[in-house]
């Protein structure tokens, strides 16, 4: 069985990642980082799915906190599918703060850093040796990175995502030498928690988004977290490398 690890799985998007993959047959290592209830309920929906899934604890923030992790990827692969290795990783986790440009802090500017593209990309380092040769990478960036919008705010949290977008290509590179596949899908306006649940607390800021995407409405997890799987899938074999945007036409 094809095992993946999906960052950030206890919500929106990577929760919605790792319960596709399941019903495509993959076992799952879902990680939460505030909210390890949440972390427990993507376990339970993938068990709805019929398949199987281990929540583990990951800040990535905080670097110095991954040979921790990497010991519990390892226990748990061997505990629970005698498995010495992952086929996939998705590097999906983030939050998003915005402010303008002028009242951005050194304090936000280092904080998404850490988060949106020093995480992932020590993150994947450590965990190369547990990718299997043919194995896949998937990076979540963002349409504020690729469609025409320079949305007021997102200066920091943009320039990030782009920051992955173009990390992708390298790694696609470096990693072709053993098979592995790496691209980036970009979400839209998605219907998640992100931004501290701000779709539910400002129901209003919708709409003006489904004006701004073609095919009329804004995303929803799993119009994501079916893009992700599929990247995943032996399906997707001859794509790598690649940056594609998934967000219904946002701002076409
Ligand atoms: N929603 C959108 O409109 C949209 C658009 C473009 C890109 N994205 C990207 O999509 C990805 C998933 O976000 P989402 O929209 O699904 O939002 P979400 O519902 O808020 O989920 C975010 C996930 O990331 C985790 N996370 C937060 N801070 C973390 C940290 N420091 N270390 C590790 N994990 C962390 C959260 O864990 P806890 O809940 O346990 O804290 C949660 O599982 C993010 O990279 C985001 O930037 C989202």
């Amino acid at each position: 069985m094809p095992i993946a690890i999906v960052t950030g799985a206890s919500s929106g998007i990577g929760r919605s990642a790792a319960v596709q993959l399941a019903e495509r047959g993959w076992g799952v290592i879902a990680t939460y980082a505030g909210s390890r209830d949440r972390g427990l309920e993507t376990v339970a929906a993938v068990e709805r799915a019929g398949g199987k899934a281990v929540a583990l604890p990951l800040d990535l923030g905080r670097t110095e906190g991954f040979p921790e992790f990497k010991r519990q990827v390892i226990a748990a692969l061997a505990d629970t599918w005698g498995a010495t290795g992952v086929t996939a990783l998705v590097n999906n986790g983030g939050r998003a703060r915005m402010a303008p440009f002028a009242e951005t802090t050194e304090e936000l500017f280092d904080d998404l850093t850490r988060v949106l593209l020093k995480g992932p990309y020590f993150l994947t380092q450590a965990l190369l040796p547990l990718i299997e040769d043919g194995g896949v990478i998937v990076n979540t960036t963002s349409s504020s990175a690729t469609s025409s919008e320079a949305a007021p705010g997102y200066s920091v949290y943009g320039s990030l995502k782009g920051g992955l977008i173009v990390l992708t290509r390298f790694m696609a590179k470096e990693f072709s030498a053993r098979g592995i596949r790496v691209n980036a899908i970009a979400p839209g306006p998605t219907r998640t928690r992100l931004g501290d649940n701000a779709f539910e607390r400002f129901p209003e800021l919708a709409e003006p988004l489904a004006r701004a995407t073609a095919l009329g409405r804004i995303g929803e997890p799993d119009d994501i977290g079916a893009a992700i799987a599929a990247l995943c899938s032996d399906e997707s074999r001859w794509i790598t490398a690649q940056s594609i945007e998934v967000s219904g036409g946002y701002q076409l």
